[in-house]
């Protein structure tokens, strides 16, 4: 099921009440007296003790994840590096872990930076992109000695080059194509079609114009080039028809300018399973689709293979994540819906309200009984669409449960907001039977730091 079908209404047929879970929880959930307890911990005791809201990771999980996309890669072609989207998920320990891992980090802002160098990662092991970089976090990157930028516009080129030269030293660019493909994924979500505000364009000379100009600018070292389709993508068809159209390219700016093509960046985008039915494609299809599509392009046009850069940011830690709540009023409307609302909602999952995104949940402390009661998760904020999972299979739920929303590693703490003047949860690694705080949960005095007064 792809990302556009999931605003359509939830099919009649009967759920299996008896459905495993595991594909869509971390690689260490299990159920242990009635519970679910991930990486060796009992999420009930946990949130007992560290209360809820509440984010778990397993932490094996997202190291055995970044391994993965490192084996299936290199596995075709040894000059490959994966760069983890931060903007999935970061702090300063998911920083250390992703650098340990021996992956380095693409960051999409200057927080995003800070937090890395924060971490102790080397500039060496960071990238940096987004398409409105500002005056200062081009100058904050440049000065620390990133890796690479990513350039986004004409505009940036030229900032990046005074930046570098003020700085004496040449900074070493990616120039992002928009390579005309529209994977199947959420409208929202697609950023590598022709109509983006991403990345130069193919048609009408822009890309050749930028990769020319950046050849001459005195601060620039042209290294090579980036795209990035769309995110939550299943059709793996999607990366290799991108990629013709990204070294066709290469071959073009081999032939018209004098700068090698060095690193070719395919961005992120490999889709996970969110819900029960999702097929996502395995990361040892996506290492292959992509390392050999690039291998047998470059051979086609007669170039030397690149450098190749992969950006997965869910696929690394969604399935690693689980949100745990406390239940709070249940609410029957008669002949329509049971609402179950909980101490969470749309402040730290937006995934819902913002894509219609689809959760499965369970109850972390009947975790062995059957799902046979079907309800609507709501979040405890001021909007009616303020729902996690609409309509969902659920053990016989009560006030005072447990509840654990699965998959949400991704872009739900990376997307939380103090909305209702909410306090964001806290985040917990989970791991060998210990768990650990690596971002505590706010307090109210963190609501008013900023206040001036
Ligand atoms: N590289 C670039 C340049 C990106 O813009 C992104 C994501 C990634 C890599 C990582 O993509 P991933 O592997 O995580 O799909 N908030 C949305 C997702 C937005 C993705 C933005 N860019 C969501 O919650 O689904």
């Amino acid at each position: 099921m792809g990302f556009d079908t999931l605003n359509e209404p939830i099919p009649e047929e009967p759920v299996d009440p008896n459905a495993d879970l595991s594909s869509v929880l971390p690689l260490t959930a299990e159920i242990r007296d009635g519970r679910l307890w991930i990486g060796g911990v009992d999420m009930v005791e946990l949130a007992r003790e560290a209360g809820t809201a509440l984010y778990v990771m397993d932490e094996d999980q997202i190291r055995h994840q970044l391994r993965e996309f490192r084996k299936w890669t290199t596995y075709h072609w040894k000059d490959v590096e994966t760069v983890y989207a931060a903007k999935a998920f970061t702090c300063k320990e998911m920083c250390r872990v992703v650098h340990d891992e021996g992956c380095m980090i693409l960051c999409a802002s200057g927080g995003e930076l800070a937090i890395a160098l924060a971490a102790g990662v080397p500039a060496s092991r960071v990238q940096c992109h987004g398409n409105n970089k500002t005056p200062a976090e081009i100058r904050e990157a440049v000065e620390a000695r990133v890796d690479r930028i990513v350039a986004d516009s004409l505009l940036e080129l030229e900032r990046i080059s005074s930046a570098a030269v003020e700085a004496g030293v040449k900074q070493p660019v990616l120039l992002r194509i928009t390579p005309g493909i529209k994977p199947d994924t959420h409208g929202y979500i697609q950023t590598g079609q022709e109509d983006s505000k991403f990345g130069f364009g193919l048609n009408h000379g822009l890309a050749m114009e930028a990769a020319k100009r950046a050849c001459e600018l005195p601060g620039i070292d042209f290294a090579g080039l980036h795209m990035h389709i769309g995110s939550q993508i299943f059709a793996l068809q999607s990366y290799t028809k991108a990629i013709e159209v990204m070294v066709e390219f290469m071959a073009e700016v081999q032939r018209e300018t004098d700068c090698p093509v060095r690193d070719l960046d395919v961005g992120g985008g490999i889709g996970i399973k969110y819900g029960l039915a999702d097929e996502p494609s395995t990361i040892e299809d996506f290492g292959k689709i992509v390392v050999d599509g690039i291998k047998h392009e470059c051979e086609r046009h007669g170039l030397a293979v690149p450098r190749i850069l992969i950006e997965p940011g869910r696929a690394v830690v969604a399935n690693a994540g689980v949100t745990l709540y406390t239940v709070g009023t249940m609410k029957d409307v008669p002949g329509i819906r049971t609402y179950v609302a909980i101490d969470g909602g749309m402040t730290d999952n937006i995934r819902p309200a913002l894509y219609g995104a689809r959760y499965e949940c369970l109850v972390a402390n009947k975790a062995d009984q059957p799902r046979t009661q079907v309800v609507t998760i709501a979040g405890k904020h001021c909007e009616t669409g303020d729902l996690i999972a609409k309509d969902v299979p659920i053990q016989d739920v009560e006030t005072g449960d447990i509840l654990a929303v699965c998959a949400t590693g991704a872009y739900c703490r990376s997307m939380a907001s103090n909305y209702n003047q909410q306090v964001r949860p806290g985040v917990v690694f989970v791991r060998d039977g210990e768990w650990r705080f690596v971002v505590r949960r706010e307090t109210y005095d963190d609501l008013m730091r900023c206040d001036v007064g």
